[in-house]
């Protein structure tokens, strides 16, 4: 797969571009990559990881591929509150079967959602 196929696979979640959106479990940023192409260069863009190392890269792909994306790396446990902005839109992909308590985790994405965020549940291996 590569990105178009990444871009694909997120582009009926997002209604429309901009808006303050988390990728939670980042990574090295496949759908960080695929969430900047679609929601565009007004977007503010948090990549969440508690890998330093995979957050790095996911920045340094980032800064070469989308450099006008508004983007920020939180360096932290998904399993644990985190202090965020409301946000319009939530992709965790690839990452929340490391969780052990899943339900809680999917109770704290919620608490994120601002009055706009959808939830489009959409199940992806790659
Ligand atoms: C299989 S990778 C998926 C990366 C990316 N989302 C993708 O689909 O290509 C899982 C990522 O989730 C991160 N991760 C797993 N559990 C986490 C947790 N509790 N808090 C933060 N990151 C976590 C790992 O460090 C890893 O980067």
């Amino acid at each position: 797969m590569d990105h178009t196929d990444h871009t694909n696979l997120l582009r009926d979640g997002v209604a429309t571009p901009g808006g303050v959106w988390a990728d939670f479990g980042a990574g090295t940023g496949t759908f960080t990559l695929a969430l900047a192409e679609l929601l565009g260069p007004g977007a503010e863009i948090v990549a969440i990881d508690r890998d330093t190392s995979r957050l790095r890269a996911n920045e340094q792909a980032m800064r070469t591929r989308f450099p006008e994306t508004n983007a920020r790396y939180v360096a932290a446990d998904f399993t644990e509150a985190l202090e965020l902005p409301p946000l319009d839109g939530i992709v965790i992909a690839n990452a929340l079967h490391f969780a052990p308590d899943q339900a809680h985790v999917v109770e704290l994405l919620g608490s994120y959602l601002g009055p706009r965020g959808p939830v489009t549940r959409r199940g992806v291996q790659h």
